[in-house]
């Protein structure tokens, strides 16, 4: 099976809609679905707001009734915006997009999706964060319960006999870049918001995270910092082979004409970078 990484998408914002569009197209002429699963680390929405929710399933949907498989991860603008997150506006995108994030699984997390080769484990990396001190800022944050859950979930028999695919929004290795923008990169103000606030977009528990699934999981996917980096030289310290920050889908690096997305051969570990230009 192959497995399509998409990230923070942000309907509801600028042009997405038609990029996410020509994304959607561009997997569709892919082949037969049922050798594929798309996964979307989160952000596929820019706000909350109803319309822009409706604008996401409108999307999406036709996708699914062609027989196309969607897991999708919570993301900060899911739940809110790019400075805090909302319990109520969480529970609201829990509902619009349950199918996509819990199928027919119980509705909580972490969200286990089973297939003949693969185990896909989705985590909430707000959950968390819902606390009235803690919902300021766009940092992630598991929490005790979710993880535990997750280190009992990964002793099940029949998911350690699959390959393990853990995904959540929100970056587990908040030193880890292989590249920072610096002054002449990005201007001097850029620059510094960038170095000052990383910390507000960080996973507060990704060293508990870590600790629970090293050597246990095959692939881990994420979004949220939009570097799109392939992270596996990092994962490969906690024996975890292929590590991909999704990016996002809908961008385009360096305001050039093409967006985007990863094809993960799960069997192999193997990836290609599929390319999408602007109409
Ligand atoms: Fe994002
Ligand atoms: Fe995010």
């Amino acid at each position: 099976m192959k497995l399509i990484h998409l990230s923070d998408t942000n309907i509801g914002h600028g042009n997405n809609v038609q990029r996410m569009q020509s994304l959607l197209d561009d997997i569709a002429s892919l082949g037969d679905p049922a050798d594929y699963l798309i996964v979307h680390t989160g952000d596929l929405n820019d706000n909350s707001n109803p319309d822009t929710m409706q604008q996401s399933r409108a999307l999406l949907d036709p996708l699914a009734e062609k027989g196309w498989r969607i897991l999708l991860a919570p993301g900060n603008h899911d739940c809110g915006d790019a400075l805090h997150v909302d319990p109520g506006r969480a529970e609201r995108f829990r509902d619009h997009f349950s199918s996509y994030i819990f199928g027919k699984q119980p509705k909580q997390f972490p969200v286990l999706t089973l297939t003949d080769d693969c185990a896909l484990i989705g985590l909430d990396s707000n959950e968390g964060e819902m606390g009235f001190w803690e919902h300021w800022m766009a940092e992630g944050n598991l929490g005790t319960a979710q993880i535990e859950s997750l280190n009992t979930l990964l002793d099940r028999p029949d998911v350690r006999q699959r390959k393990v695919i853990v995904y959540l929004h929100h970056h587990p290795f908040f030193d880890a870049f292989a590249v920072r923008a610096d002054v002449a990169d990005k201007g001097l103000l850029s620059h510094l918001f960038n170095w000052n606030t990383r910390r507000f977009r960080r996973l507060k528990d990704a060293y508990t995270l870590m600790q629970c699934i090293r050597d246990r999981v095959d692939i881990l996917l994420f979004g949220h910092q939009h570097f799109g980096l392939d992270y596996s030289a990092e994962g490969q310290r906690y024996g975890i082979p292929l590590t991909l920050d999704g990016s996002s889908s809908t961008a385009t690096q360096m305001d050039t004409d093409r967006m985007r997305y990863r094809v993960i051969d799960v069997a192999t570990g193997k990836f290609e970078t599929r390319f999408v230009g602007l109409q």
